[in-house]
């Protein structure tokens, strides 16, 4: 069975370790306060899952995802992520966030500098457009009339393939708008973004990539 380390276990990690322990997978799963804390959540996931430190969560994994937002100065597992295909679901939200000067100038998205936090990983952009308790609303059987598709983005074809399996065993089809360097396509505010409350089709999805502009704070 495929264990998903989950680092972050907030709206989206939470609902993140909920899809994939109803679609088989077992799931390790760590916020920043240790395993303690996440007690409730564990006995709601089942034997699927259990709670570590984001260290032993990131060792235990197959592969991992990070759903929490990037910071400059960083207490990331480096480690015990190299090899692996890990998943960044992070935004990043000046409001929230504080100013990140080669984001906001357009010239470096968070998912390029989250990569080289992890030089041994296979980052790929994942989950970043679609509100977390949406998920299984959203979710539709493969072949569906009406299936949502999301958009991944990465530099490793690998990545990409493992982040397509997952969408469609979640119910989702997938866009691919790699490289990594082209992931503010579906960044906050982009057109593709702001579906993120009501989905898009495959083929609305690509367009809505296609349309985007580049956002540049002042
Ligand atoms: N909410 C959504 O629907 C949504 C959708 C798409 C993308 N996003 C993006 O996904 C990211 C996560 O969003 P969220 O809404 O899930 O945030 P959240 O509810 O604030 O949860 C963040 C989680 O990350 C944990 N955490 C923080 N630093 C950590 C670290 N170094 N190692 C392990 N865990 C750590 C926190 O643990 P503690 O609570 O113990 O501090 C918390 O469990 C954000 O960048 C957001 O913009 C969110």
């Amino acid at each position: 069975m495929t264990t998903i380390g989950i680092l972050g276990a907030g709206e989206v990690g939470s609902q993140l370790a909920r899809a994939a322990v109803r679609t088989g997978y077992e799931v390790v799963i760590a916020n920043s306060r240790g395993p303690e804390s996440l007690a409730p959540l564990v006995r709601e996931l089942g034997p699927a899952a259990r709670a570590a430190a984001a260290v032993d969560a990131a060792a235990a994994g197959d592969f991992a995802v990070l759903a929490f937002p990037w910071t400059r100065q960083h207490d990331l597992p480096v480690a015990q992520l190299a090899g692996k295909v890990v998943l960044d679901t992070n935004n990043h939200m000046p409001w929230r966030d504080g100013r990140i000067p080669e984001i906001d100038a357009g010239e470096r998205t968070e998912h390029e500098l989250r990569q080289e936090q992890l030089p041994g990983s296979k980052l790929a952009k994942a989950f970043t457009h679609i509100q977390a308790p949406s998920l299984f609303r959203m979710a539709r059987p493969a072949g569906a009339p009406d299936r949502l598709a999301l958009a991944v983005s990465s530099d490793f074809p690998e990545a990409v393939a493992l982040v397509t399996e997952l969408y469609d065993r979640f119910g989702f089809d997938t866009v691919d708008h790699s490289p990594l360097r082209e992931s503010w396509r579906s960044g906050p505010g982009t057109p593709a973004w702001r579906r993120h409350a009501i989905g898009q089709t495959r083929e609305e999805l690509a367009r809505n990539l296609a349309l985007a502009q580049r956002v540049r704070l002042p």
